[in-house]
């Protein structure tokens, strides 16, 4: 498997979840880890403590990515707490479903704000660092939707999009200074987001998906841990697809 010892990874939306089990594959692969989370204080503290029983370095700030100034603020803390950082995961992500029909625009900004621009402010807060040191990888979590569209999803489909061009730019910017950036796109994966789904959608999803399972917060967390390590140090600009073939 890879080998993350000595780097410090600051996972977004790590208190539960997909970036839980990122936070929680990293720290086993040996790397120190700063996690973010929003209003999600005794998840937090449960998964500090599972993070901290892998024997590595471990924090937890509460932040609002959508926040600019609050996420400059907290990578500034994290830095001067950990020494340094050398891996991103823009992982927090909030869903507000519904057709356009019925969609208010608070409901279009809000899933704008924290998945895309979230994902534009914690970049923007790591750019200088990253160029600096010359090194660095930034893993973005899109989703398959961003890539094929959804009905009742357009605030969420446009935000994912978005981090897909905002990934592949960063990637240019920052390629020269040997800054990695990837995207991936997950399918129907099990977390609380996906259980609040209605029962219908989810059997409708679940039969389209080739692999006939949903997928993991594991599966996820092997392809950011791969991405992230040294065997990955010539992809960037890439989005992969970890959706058990969903979106073929
Ligand atoms: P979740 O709802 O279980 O966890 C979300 C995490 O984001 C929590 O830690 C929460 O504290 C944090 N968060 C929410 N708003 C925040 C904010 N404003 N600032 C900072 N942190 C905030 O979600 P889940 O399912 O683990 O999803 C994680 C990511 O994966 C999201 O970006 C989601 O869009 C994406 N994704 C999930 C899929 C799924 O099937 N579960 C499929 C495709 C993408």
């Amino acid at each position: 498997m890879f080998e993350l010892t000595g780097k410090t990874a600051i996972i977004t939306g790590a208190s539960r979840g997909i970036g839980k089990g990122i936070a929680l594959k990293f720290a086993e692969l040996g790397a120190n880890i700063a996690f973010l989370h929003f209003g999600d204080g005794e998840n937090a503290e449960q998964t500090e403590k599972e993070l901290a029983e892998k024997g590595v370095k471990v924090k937890a700030y509460e932040c609002n990515v959508a926040d600019f100034e609050a996420s400059e603020k907290v990578v500034d803390e994290i830095i001067s707490d950990f020494g340094e950082a050398h891996i991103l995961v823009n992982n927090a992500g909030i869903v507000r479903d519904t057709l356009i029909l019925s969609m208010k625009e608070a409901d279009f900004d809000a899933v704008i704000n924290v998945n895309l621009k979230g994902t534009f402010n914690m970049t923007k807060a790591v750019y200088k660092h990253f160029m600096k040191k010359r090194r660095g990888r930034i893993i973005n979590i899109s989703s398959i939707v961003g890539l094929t569209g959804n009905a009742g999803q357009a605030n969420y489909a446009s935000a994912k999009a978005g981090i897909i061009g905002l990934t592949k730019s960063v990637a240019k910017e920052l390629g020269s200074r040997n800054v990695t950036a990837n995207a991936i796109a997950p399918g129907f994966i099990k977390t609380d987001m996906t259980d609040a789904m209605p029962e219908k959608a989810r059997e409708a999803t679940l039969a389209a998906i080739p692999l006939k399972r949903p997928g993991t917060v594991e599966d996820i967390a092997n392809t950011a841990a791969f991405l992230a390590s040294d065997e990955a140090s010539y992809i960037t600009g890439e989005v992969i697809r970890v959706d058990g073939g969903i979106a073929i």
